[in-house]
């Protein structure tokens, strides 16, 4: 069945980020309450919902009202449902998945136009996730730094997190058994990305370097790239740039990856977090 439903939009903080109210996402949504949900999530980059029960199918649903999805390369699926990945980590386990500022797959030539997290166990405290705006990453740099980045191109690459040597394949296997990723010398390859890229919906700037998988500049050793790279991170997640998410079973955030990094905070040893995760595809940032 398709119903309109009225919807409210609260943003929760200075930076991004909003609470939107009135969707049940389960149902079938019609054009209106999408189109609504789409306009909230360009405005407010990363958008959270509370209290939603979805059935794998209903998530997969709700996903491909904004694009084809993302079967992940290196983490094993869902059985059944290749499109959803289970983000989980159980008592035992000392890492976590996402546990460090990253967009989500900017090592491929088309990187995620965003994810949709839907929270099955929450830990009792800790485990919130953390997102940082990149236009006003882009917007708050000197006139001069601005001019020299617009130019310039930087490598991404799986490489150091899921080649054969990478850190989720090796020491990952040992300290987070509630997740298989499956290393593989695909994950040597390197793209280019802007590293200043054009939202190809809303046409403002945002910078697109990120810790996770931006390595260096284009013709620049690593060696070079660091010093540039390291203040890039350090100035794109300060915090007037964030907003923080406190997860329970039933929320679901939904964040526009060409304009957001996110960082799965790991303060919850001891306790379970299991997640679904969908991953919307999107185009190749100009
Ligand atoms: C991710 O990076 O997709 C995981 C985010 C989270 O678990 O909060």
């Amino acid at each position: 069945m398709s119903l309109t439903q009225d919807i409210a939009v609260r943003p929760i903080s200075g930076a991004l980020g909003a609470m939107i109210e009135g969707v049940d996402l389960g149902r079938d949504l019609d054009n209106r309450t999408a189109d609504l949900i789409h306009k909230a999530l360009l405005d407010h980059c990363v958008i959270f919902f509370r209290d939603q029960k979805m059935t794998p199918e209903q998530h997969i649903a709700f996903g491909r009202r904004f694009g084809t999805l993302n079967v992940h390369d290196y983490v094993k699926a869902m059985d059944g449902h290749p499109e959803i990945i289970v983000v989980a980590k159980n008592e035992g386990d000392t890492k976590n998945f996402g546990g460090g500022w990253h967009s989500d797959v900017t090592y491929l030539e088309q990187p995620a136009l965003g994810s949709v997290l839907y929270c099955l166990e929450a830990p009792a405290f800790g485990g919130d996730t953390v997102f940082a705006n990149q236009y006003l990453a882009y917007d708050r740099l000197s006139s001069g730094m601005k001019r020299m980045l617009d130019g310039m191109t930087a490598i991404h690459t799986a490489r150091h997190v899921y080649g054969p040597q990478g850190r989720a394949t090796t020491s990952y296997a040992e300290s987070l058994k509630a997740m298989k990723i499956v290393g593989s010398t695909e994950a040597e390859g390197e793209i280019e990305h802007p590293v200043v890229r054009t939202h190809p919906e809303t046409g403002r700037k945002c910078l697109y370097v990120n810790q996770g998988f931006t390595t260096r500049f284009k013709d620049m050793t690593e060696a070079e790239s660091l010093p540039l790279l390291e203040y890039l991170w350090q100035h794109c997640t300060q915090p007037e740039f964030t907003c923080r998410f406190r997860w329970e079973p039933g929320s679901v955030a939904f964040w526009d990856n060409r304009a957001v990094q996110h960082y799965a905070l790991n303060d919850y040893q001891g306790q379970r977090r299991v997640m679904h995760r969908v991953t919307v595809n999107g185009d190749r940032p100009v």
